[in-house]
């Protein structure tokens, strides 16, 4: 076995971070976790504000421009991105080219990252306007791409953008209406799936952030940046959780059976986690997971929808957070606990839980990438490794072998 010591002699500095869990490997003015106070920040202004009282629309600018828009700024900037919501039509046999039981985010993965086939002018990363175009495209498509994912599984037509909408009702109806039925969202479940996106829109250097980040910094074009974003998301311990969050509730199903759950997940045998539970930067409660809570309250109420799972999930949290295992290793609710039932509860299958979280970190990874792209300091991400295979010896050729 090589002497890593040794190996290594010559390199100067050198930090060996396996997960990031104390490496920056950017600056960034967008968004600011304190996990230990369970505080979140965009360019200052708390998330619970935010999701209270502004819109996923203000919320977005404010990410990409650093600051809240005045009156007409809000409404140019929203004109721009509903003025972009169509995709070429051509697009629409992409879709046609997937199985029909494809998961949604397959199908994200692929659409979206085709994209830069259909915007040559948007890749060219070194126009700032260019830039800013592609962002806004990638912004205002997505919902439409989300939607058509949906409509493809469902065996349904896809459904045209509405200009005469707002972002969030537009996306609601692209999703939901059929032919013989045009669907009129309610307004508690527009402003509740509004509140989704904003307290999914950023999140500093999680891992599918960081993945944009890493992918543009070769000079890749920001549609197949976002691409790679999407796979990242994708995976159970990240944008997964939702989905699995949701599905695991279900098979608990009941209270009585939550004991069987948390033990199973204290123990060290078994790779069960409580999905929805525990965070890699908040050793405290999440505080989107407050504001979710509180939406699930609302639409479930609003639409009249009582929800075993939500009891068996307020019951779960309740056992969990007086339960010694999660208190000492600081494992409280995080974003994904709650999501899943409100998002059950306006009508989304499971398998587009990940898709809605894509849909609205878009702007995130976008902002981000922007960010990047334009510090004069930036560099292409480039990670060491601790080599830990044979030391150096000679080649032998096969007939000596
Ligand atoms: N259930 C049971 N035990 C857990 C859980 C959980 N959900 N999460 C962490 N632990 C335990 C681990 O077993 C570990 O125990 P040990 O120290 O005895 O080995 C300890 O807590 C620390 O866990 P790590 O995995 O080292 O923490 P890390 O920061 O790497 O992981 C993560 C964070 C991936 C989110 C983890 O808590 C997890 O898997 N949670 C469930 C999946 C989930 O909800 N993901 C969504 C994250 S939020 C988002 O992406 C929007």
């Amino acid at each position: 076995v090589v002497d890593v010591r040794k190996l290594y002699a010559n390199t100067g500095m050198f930090t060996y971070d396996p997960g990031f869990t104390s490496t920056a490997s950017c600056d960034s003015g967008l968004t600011y976790i304190d996990g230990d106070a369970g505080i979140l920040l965009h360019r200052g202004y708390p998330i619970d504000q935010l999701a209270e009282q502004s819109s996923f629309m203000e919320v977005s600018y404010l990410l990409l421009n650093g600051e809240l828009p005045s009156k007409t700024e809000l409404e140019d900037f929203t004109r721009t991105i509903t003025l972009h919501t169509m995709v070429h039509e051509q697009l629409t046999t992409f879709y046609r080219g997937f199985r029909r039981d494809a998961h949604p985010m397959a199908i994200m993965c692929g659409v979206v990252g085709a994209l830069s086939a259909f915007y040559h002018d948007s890749t060219d990363i070194s126009d700032p306007e260019q830039r800013k175009i592609a962002s806004h495209r990638l912004i205002a498509k997505m919902p439409t791409i989300a939607a058509m994912a949906y409509k493809y599984s469902a065996g349904q037509p896809f459904v045209y953008p509405r200009n005469d909408l707002s972002y969030t009702a537009n996306f609601l109806r692209m999703t939901f209406s059929v032919p013989a039925e045009e669907y009129e969202p309610d307004p508690v479940v527009v402003d509740a799936m509004d509140k989704i996106f904003i307290l999914h829109a950023d999140h500093e250097q999680n891992a599918s952030t960081s993945t944009v980040r890493l992918a543009g910094s070769s000079g890749a074009n920001p549609f197949a940046c976002i691409a790679a974003g999407i796979a990242c998301l994708w995976g159970p311990a990240h944008g997964g959780a939702n989905e699995a969050a949701l599905n695991m509730l279900r098979e608990i199903g009941t209270v009585d059976r939550i004991p069987e759950y948390i033990a199973r997940a204290k123990n060290k045998d078994d790779p069960f986690r409580l999905m929805g539970f525990g965070h890699r930067v908040y050793k405290n409660y999440d505080p989107r997971a407050t504001v979710m809570q509180k939406t699930a309250k609302d639409v479930l109420a609003k639409l009249g929808v009582s929800d075993p799972i939500f009891d068996v999930a307020k019951e779960l949290e309740q056992i969990a957070l007086n339960d010694p295992y999660f208190i000492e290793k600081k494992l409280y609710p995080n974003v994904d606990f709650y999501s899943g039932v409100i998002l059950s509860a306006i009508g989304f299958p499971t398998e587009m839980f990940t898709v809605l979280f894509a849909l609205a970190r878009t702007v995130g990874w976008v902002a981000q990438w922007n960010e990047m792209i334009s510090d004069p300091a930036q560099k292409i991400g480039r990670p060491r490794q601790l080599y830990t295979g044979p030391a150096e010896r000679d080649y032998v050729p096969v007939s000596q072998r």
